[in-house]
């Protein structure tokens, strides 16, 4: 993530920071409609990395790798490498660490509507989608005339763009799937699968007229992307951190306000996905921007282990959207979940986790073999941390009478080192020992270490004291943005509403929660420049 800074003095200091995301791009179009002579000019002028199928078929088809001897007899006779193949060879290059960082340029990606589809389930999407359109007649012609220099990797035409010298026309090479016959066959395939791609980025398809010189092919391609490139800027006062945590994020990231009739149990589904969605860009939100140490609190009825209608199915379902998310983007995450606790008599599971290993192991994971490959079951030690694992989701960790989780988790955690470890609910808090004396030792210790997870995300509902009904209103934070303060009002319909009243830098405490719910005004604690 890019960050530009700015000043502008007037009567008084203003300083502007915005944050760019990197650019992703993907160009399609016909056999030699110059998707490639485009990248090459793309990536010189935006830095982006490029990642061609087709060229990374052709490298693996030369190293006579595995992948390469099966891609081969398909391309040479200019049909579809089969899509498993592809699509593993594409996504994990797209989550290399180069590619996050400067954005991508995938070209001949997706090339079927099923394609599409597995990217659009890994929730990979482009900033734009680029369609060159050129004439079949012309395309024939290109693709025959066609010539590749394989040191430089330079594409050249015989006519339209012949070699700079004599030494590097005497070591071109013609692709094999360069014949008239087999041109006509790529191009048929592709009119096949061109509109059920296209329906698929229909909102962010910009088609281009390829039958012009390379060069202003190039500068339409160039206004566009420096468009999207300037619309991806968003714009910030101060400091990033500072002042995103100004800022409530209400009316952002398509946040549809706090959904109603939350005291229908069991929650509909609707509802359900809707937190896991708001807990799950938060978190991402939060890992992007480089955060390790995190923790999600939710605690709507379902969520809740002190209310009867407490759903453990809920937390795991919660759990896997994360887990997979994260996953689908490359990652390796273990999902770890205390085992039995304590000895003799006090032995045991804290209540609300008795079952989960079990549920974890046994839940679906998706079509995409991602258990035992990017997502694995653990519990918490630090001998719960290998070295493929790239970051750890630890399920409602918590102390269980007579038994202190922190130890293990601190020893987890130092282990992970710089990975991200994300604690889902988790309750480390002091609870009494054995002899119900509160265990003392190494206490301060241990609360700074459970302080020391930043919330990523937070929900609480209120409710007026000693009553479970009506919900009075919520709180909700989502990184990184401020804490806001909602109150639910019934609507003359019947219907029910939640209000925004105030928001807050860090949680509000009781004091600031009733004097916001009486009217009174609060010192604005935000800074403003
Ligand atoms: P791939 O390499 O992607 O081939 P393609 O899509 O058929 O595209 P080309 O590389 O032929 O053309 P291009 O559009 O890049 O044009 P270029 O710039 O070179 O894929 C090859 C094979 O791999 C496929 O057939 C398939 O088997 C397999 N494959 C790849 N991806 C796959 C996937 N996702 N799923 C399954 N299988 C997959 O230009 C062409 C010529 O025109 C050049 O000589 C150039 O100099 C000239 N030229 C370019 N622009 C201009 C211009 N403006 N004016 C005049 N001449 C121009």
């Amino acid at each position: 993530m890019a960050m530009e800074v700015g000043a502008e003095v007037k009567t008084g200091l203003k300083v502007y920071c915005s944050i760019s995301e990197p650019l992703k791009v993907m160009i399609s179009g016909a056999p030699a409609s110059g998707k490639g002579t485009q990248c090459e000019l793309i990536c010189q002028k935006f830095g982006l990395v490029h990642i061609s199928t087709g060229d990374l078929l052709r490298a693996e088809v030369s190293s006579g790798t595995e992948i390469g001897n099966k891609a081969k007899d398909f391309m040479n006779a200019g049909q579809l490498v089969p899509d498993e193949i592809v699509t593993a060879m594409v996504t994990a290059r797209l989550s290399r660490e180069d590619a996050k960082e400067k954005g991508w340029l995938l070209d001949g990606y997706p090339r079927s509507f099923s394609q599409a589809q597995s990217l659009e389930k890994m929730k990979i999407r482009p900033d734009i989608y680029i369609v060159l359109d050129v004439p079949d007649e012309i395309l024939i012609d290109r693709c025959v005339g066609r010539r590749l220099d394989p040191v430089t990797g330079k594409i050249y035409h015989v006519k339209n763009f012949p070699p700079e010298t004599e030494e590097i026309k005497a070591r071109l090479v013609t692709r094999p799937d360069d014949t008239e016959e087999k041109v006509k066959s790529r191009l048929e395939i592709y009119k096949q699968n061109a509109e059920a791609i296209s329906s698929t980025y229909s909102n962010i398809l910009k088609k281009i007229d390829g039958n012009r010189p390379k060069e202003v092919v190039f500068e339409e391609i160039y206004s566009m992307l420096s468009q999207v490139q300037k619309d991806k800027v968003k714009p910030m006062k101060l400091g990033t951190t500072l002042e995103s945590l100004n800022q409530a994020s209400s009316g952002k990231d398509n946040w549809r306000g706090i959904p109603t009739r939350l005291n229908n149990i069991p929650h509909s589904r609707e509802i359900r996905k809707y937190f896991y969605e708001d807990v799950l860009q938060a978190t991402q939100r939060a890992i992007n921007e480089g955060r390790t140490r995190l923790k999600v609190e939710i605690n709507i009825p379902e969520l809740n282990p002190e209310m009867d209608v407490y759903r453990i199915g809920t937390l795991m379902e919660l759990v896997r959207v994360i887990a997979l998310s994260f996953a689908d983007d490359g990652k390796r995450v273990k999902v770890c979940v205390q085992g039995s606790m304590g000895e003799g008599a006090l032995a045991g599971m804290p209540l609300q986790l008795a079952g989960t290993r079990k549920i974890l192991e046994f839940m679906d994971w998706g079509d995409y073999g991602a258990m035992g490959n990017f997502i694995n079951i653990g519990s918490i030690g630090a001998k719960e941390v290998d070295e493929q694992d790239d970051m750890f989701i630890l399920v409602a960790p918590q102390n269980a009478v007579g038994n202190c989780i922190i130890d293990d988790l601190k020893a987890m955690t130092d282990a992970a080192e710089n990975r991200p470890v994300i604690l889902i609910n988790p309750r480390l808090k002091d609870l009494p020992g054995s002899s119900g004396i509160m265990q003392t030792m190494g206490r301060d210790k241990r609360l700074e270490y459970a302080a020391s997870f930043q919330s990523c995300y937070f929900f609480r509902l209120l409710y007026y004291m000693g009553t479970q009904y009506p919900i009075m209103g919520a709180i909700r934070m989502s990184y990184p943005y401020r804490y806001e303060l909602y109150k639910r009002v019934d609507e003359p319909s019947g219907n029910e509403k939640y209000i925004i009243l105030s928001t807050f830098p860090e949680k509000p405490n009781s004091d600031e929660i009733n004097n916001a719910f009486l009217g009174k005004p609060r010192k604005e604690m935000g800074v403003d420049v």
